[in-house]
């Protein structure tokens, strides 16, 4: 067993994974205020929203609103998904420095979440990947069910490799890893790690788990072992996706940071920092370090 990482990367995603999947829409402005609130605990990234069809995800229908109105403090990234090139081109237009693309290796997942093969989800990715070169726009990008599928079960470590090399030779600076409905275990984790970092290097690994049956932090910590250092939360444990049957919320962003700080390793950014130092009165937030 390895040793654990000095750093860990939290990505929050509640905003948008935790609120895609409430029943009710919640109102914009609450969304920004819980987005703001989240910058000042010193999230290094917090995924805004997805500029996905609001026929299909209704939750995220007010994608421009919600990163237009958001303060952006420096050195804090908000990424955000785009499903297609529409999705994309309606992103940058909104003022997103950071997008994510979203594949699976599961077919059938596939075809339910985004209305395509996987191979044609690659050719989406593949329009995106060029527009967001040319913009200089970074691009993470997703893999559902690497643990399990709802729809098909069983998920081989090898196809996860593969469908992981694919996304970083595309020029993914970052792949996160999704145990989707949350039936992984800290086994499986291993199980499917050793293969994907055969192919991936270790440092542009994220991993995404959902807690269905309470083992998003169990299979985290065995991630961190093994040498991840990107970790994927949700603060509340929000979370799920609506087109996966059984998704249920994902790892407590508090929780991480407990158990993080209880290991001693090190997840509060600069600016965080900054912001629990006394300052002078009057001290604005554009006077923040850029980190
Ligand atoms: P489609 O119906 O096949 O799309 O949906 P289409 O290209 O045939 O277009 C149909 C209509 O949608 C057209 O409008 C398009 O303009 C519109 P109409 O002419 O009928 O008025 N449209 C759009 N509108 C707004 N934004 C867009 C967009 N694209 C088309 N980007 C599509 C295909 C991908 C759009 C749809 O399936 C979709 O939006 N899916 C998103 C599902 C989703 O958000 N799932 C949750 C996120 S993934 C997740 O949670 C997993 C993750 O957390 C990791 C893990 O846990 O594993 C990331
Ligand atoms: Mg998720």
């Amino acid at each position: 067993m390895g040793t654990f990482p000095k750093q860990v990367k939290i990505v929050e995603v509640g905003p948008r994974d935790g609120l895609q999947n409430e029943k009710n829409v919640v109102p914009t402005a609450v969304k920004i205020r819980l987005i703001d609130m989240l910058s000042e605990a010193g999230l290094p990234v917090i995924e805004a929203t997805s500029f996905v069809s609001p026929k299909w995800v209704p939750q995220m229908a007010d994608h421009t609103e919600v990163l237009r109105g958001i303060q952006k403090f420096p050195g804090i990234n908000y990424p955000v998904l785009t499903p297609n090139m529409k999705g994309f081109e309606a992103a940058v237009a909104a003022g997103a420095k950071e997008v994510s693309i979203f594949g699976a290796v599961s077919e059938l997942f596939t075809k339910k979440n985004v209305n395509c093969s996987i191979a044609e989800s690659f050719q989406r990715f593949d329009g995106i990947m060029k527009a967001a070169q040319a913009a200089s726009i970074p691009v993470r990008g997703y893999i559902s069910c690497v643990l399990g599928c709802p729809y098909e079960g069983k998920i081989s470590p090898a196809k996860v490799a593969e469908v992981a090399k694919k996304l970083y030779s595309m020029g993914c600076y970052e792949i996160s890893l999704g145990d989707t409905i949350g039936v992984g275990t800290p086994g499986l984790m291993k199980d499917m790690l050793s293969a994907v970092m055969q192919e991936v290097p270790m440092a542009a690994l994220a991993v995404h788990c959902h807690d269905t049956y309470g083992q998003a932090l169990a299979n985290t910590l065995m991630a961190l072992q093994m040498g991840v250092s990107v970790v994927d939360a949700s603060v509340a444990g929000l979370g799920g996706c609506p087109y996966a049957q059984g998704a249920s919320g994902n790892l407590a962003t508090e929780d991480l940071v407990y158990m993080l700080s209880g290991l001693g390793i090190h997840t509060v950014s600069p600016l965080a920092t900054w912001w629990r130092q006394p300052r002078a009165e009057g001290a604005t937030r554009e006077e923040a370090p850029r980190v």
